[in-house]
Order: structure tokens, then sequence, then C-alpha cells
């Protein structure tokens, strides 16, 4: 398998071989299929998440339900998976296996205790079968046990006194996984700060509803009849998740390691995840479409984007993009544009005038004879909606260009 030197780094203090795992979910469920992601190049595992087993943990049926957009499949996913469902002991051993078999990949235990006791049992647990990490879940929205997942973030005090707990019972090092389902995630993350966490992984997954039927007006997934609102994630989220972690990175009360996670399926998802700060990567929706072979495309990208850029450490990289990302009132006004058009690679479709005319300036008049429009600069509002449309876009056909003095001609705004 090829080695990138480039992509080693170290996080929490553990050194990762390639800073990409599979996150805890069905693609992390048991030793077998974690062994075969780890010769396919993953770096290292978020086990599914480990119950004590004291409650009874069933899945309802069916667990998912794929979004699609168009003929894109799987744009999104719906999940009402729970914890894992099997015995605390299979997933221990699984552990143990894993770390004796693959001693160079990371081992991570996704975590849920139901009382203080089982988050120490858990963690205790983990840590003597050789996990080199621990994760605990405070943010799956959509257990069915009172008081669990997403819960505890909703309840904030609880997550301090949980990794309290788990902090006081282990050496190893403790990430919280936080919920984007709160107005500010900087907050939950505050209270596990302050209970001892040595790093934050963000998303779970976003609460949501993404389909409903139009003949029996059940949500899906469809379980008997009854659909909930519940756990969605891929790309539909990494906005969600890119937004997390840069408010994660930026917040000066944190300052800890981040594991960014939702909607990563190529290089490219990878990469702005370590710019807004991430220090390891995590995916669970992109091996469910995918396969864990996505894992040979993302490193092969990333070692690329490295090399062609002179970056020796993949760690150079990580947060690099966070100082640009200001409030809106910290943007320069004065920075005016218009969009400039390539009329020699112009199809004459006329989505561009259309939506010039129905959603923006009116700058575009259309030129019927030769089938092409017609800019006119002094009207144009520089909010290049014609280049999301234009279908010539590799290159894009239509360019922002910045106008020098352009602000000071700009009508005045009338309420
Ligand atoms: C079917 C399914 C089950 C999941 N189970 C867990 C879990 O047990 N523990 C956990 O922390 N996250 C769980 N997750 C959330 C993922 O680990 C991940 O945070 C989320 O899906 C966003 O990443 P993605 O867009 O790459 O899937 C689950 C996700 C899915 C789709």
């Amino acid at each position: 398998m090829t080695q990138y030197k480039r992509l080693e780094t170290t996080f929490l203090g553990v050194k990762f071989e390639n800073p990409v795992m599979l996150s805890s979910s069905p693609v992390s469920n048991t030793g077998e299929m974690v062994g075969r992601s780890f010769d396919a190049g993953f770096g290292g595992v978020v086990f599914k998440t480990i119950g004590a087993g004291k409650e009874k943990i069933i899945h309802p049926g069916p667990r998912m339900a794929g979004y699609n957009y168009h003929n894109h499949r799987l744009v999104g996913l719906q999940n009402v998976e729970q914890i894992s469902d099997r015995p605390m002991k299979d997933n221990l051993d699984d552990l143990a296996y894993l770390k004796k078999n693959w001693p160079t990949k990371i081992i991570v235990s996704s975590i849920m205790g139901f009382t203080k006791q089982e988050w120490r049992d858990l963690a205790k647990a983990s840590e003597d079968v050789g996990a080199d990490m621990l994760e605990l879940n405070f943010s799956c929205p959509h257990m069915t046990v009172e008081g669990s997942g997403m819960k505890v973030s909703h309840a904030q005090a609880l997550v301090g006194e949980f990794t309290a707990e788990v902090k006081n019972t282990v050496k190893i090092p403790v990430l919280a996984k936080l919920t984007p389902n709160i107005t500010d995630i900087t907050e939950t993350a505050k209270f596990a700060k302050d209970g001892g966490a040595d790093g934050f992984t963000a998303i779970n997954t976003v609460q949501a509803l993404s389909g409903i039927g139009l003949d029996d007006y059940i949500p899906r997934p469809n379980v008997a009849g009854k659909g909930a609102m519940s756990g969605y994630s891929g790309p539909a989220v990494k906005p969600i998740g890119l937004r997390c972690i840069a408010q994660l990175a930026q917040a000066p009360h944190l300052g800890l390691p981040l594991s960014g996670c939702g909607g990563i399926e190529n290089w490219i998802d990878a990469i702005e995840y370590l710019l807004v700060g991430s220090g390891t990567l995590q995916i669970t929706t992109g091996v469910i479409h995918y396969g864990y072979r996505i894992i040979e495309d993302i490193l092969e990208g990333m070692d690329l984007y490295l090399e062609e850029r002179g970056i020796d450490h993949l760690a150079d990289l990580v947060g690099k993009a966070v100082p640009n990302i200001v409030p809106t009132d910290q943007f320069d006004l004065t920075s005016q544009g218009v969009a400039e058009y390539d009329q020699d690679r112009c199809v004459g479709c006329g989505q561009c005038y259309i939506v010039c005319q129905d959603a923006a300036g009116q700058c575009l008049t259309w030129d019927d004879a030769n089938r092409r429009p017609v800019m006119h600069e002094d009207t144009c509002l520089g909010c290049m909606i014609c280049s999301f449309v234009c279908p010539v876009s590799d290159p894009p056909m239509i360019k922002y260009r910045v106008v020098p003095g352009k602000s000071e001609i700009l009508p005045p705004v009338s309420r």
C-alpha cells in the first residue's frame, strides 16, 4: 500500500499514518469490516458507538433512507440507527483484535453511557483493550433511550459531568462528539472542555426530515407507518459541518484540536475540512455510497495537493482558512464588481438573461439576431447568479471582475 509521508500527522499526541478515519456508524460496526478498511488505506477508525449493554438496543426497520436530487443519488442520507446492538464484549474483543493486527492504525472507541457508572465502565474497558482514544457520543439526534445522545448536549451541564467522569477514569485522550442541532456549538464545547475534553469531533448528523411520502404521508424512512425527525448526513450537510468546525476553531475560549466530519467524499472535501481547522477527518456516508475504496483517491488527491504547493506536512495546512472567515460587517464594501462574459464561448441558451431579469438587476438585454446576452455594466449588481446557471462552467464563461470606483456610483439604498 502507498505510504504518504506528507499525510502523517499527530493528533492529541497520537501518531496517525494519515488523518482519515471511518466515523462511528455501520461502516465501523465490526472488527472484520474495519480491518478491510485499514487494508484499503484508512488511517484509523472511530468504532460504532458502544453501550454498556444494560438497555436492549433494537434498530428500527428500515433504518435509513437515501435522499436523491434529480439524478444525483445519496446527496443526503436519513437514518434512525441506534448505537451498537452487539454485546459489549464482542465490540471490545474487536477493538483488541484491531489493535493487535493493525498496530499502526488508530483505534478510537466511541462510547455512550446512560449513567455516570456506565460512562466510567465503558471508558475503562476501552482503554484496557488497547483503544488509543475515546470519543464521547453526546450527539445522536434520535436515540430511543431517554436522556442519551443529543439530549445530553441539550442538558449542557451533563456534557461536563460525563466528560469529567471519563477523564478521571482513563489516561488516553478524549474527544467529545458534538451535535450541530444547537444554537451555538461552542457553548456545548465549553462544557466539554471544562470537564477535561482533549478535543472535539463535529459534526454528528443534522436533525432533519428529508422526505415525506406523497401517497402515505409518512416521513422517510417509513418505520411501520411512522417516521421521525432524525439524523441526516452526507454531501448535503458538508456546509454545516464546515461551519461548525470553523466556529470551534475560532472560539477564543476553546483552542482544542478538532476532528472534522460531515459530507466528506473526496480529497477536496478533505482539504476544506483541514483548512477550517480539522486535524483529523472522519467519513461515513461517502463509504455507504462508494465503499472503503474511496480512501485511495482521497489520500492520493490530498498528497498531490500538498506536493503541488510545496507543503511537506499536512499539519501546516490546518486552519489556514480560519483568519479569512469574518463577520459580514468586516467585509470591504468599497470593493465592487461586475459579471464579465467571454462571448466567444457563449452557447446562446439565454439562461443568464432570464435569471438577470427575474432575480437580479436587469442588466442584460437579449440580442435576438445573434442569440447573445448584451451586458450593461452600469446596472450589473455583480451578484453572479448568471454564472450559477450558465452551462459553460468548466472553466467558467462568466467571471467576476472588480471595477475600481464602482462603489461610488452604486445607486443609494432606498427603503
Ligand atoms: C446510519 C448511521 C449511523 C450512525 N451511527 C453513529 C453512531 O453510532 N455514533 C456516532 O457517533 N455517530 C453515528 N453516526 C454519525 C456519523 O458518524 C457521522 O457523524 C455523520 O454521519 C456525518 O458524517 P458523514 O456525512 O460522513 O456521514 C451515524 C451515521 C449514520 C448515517
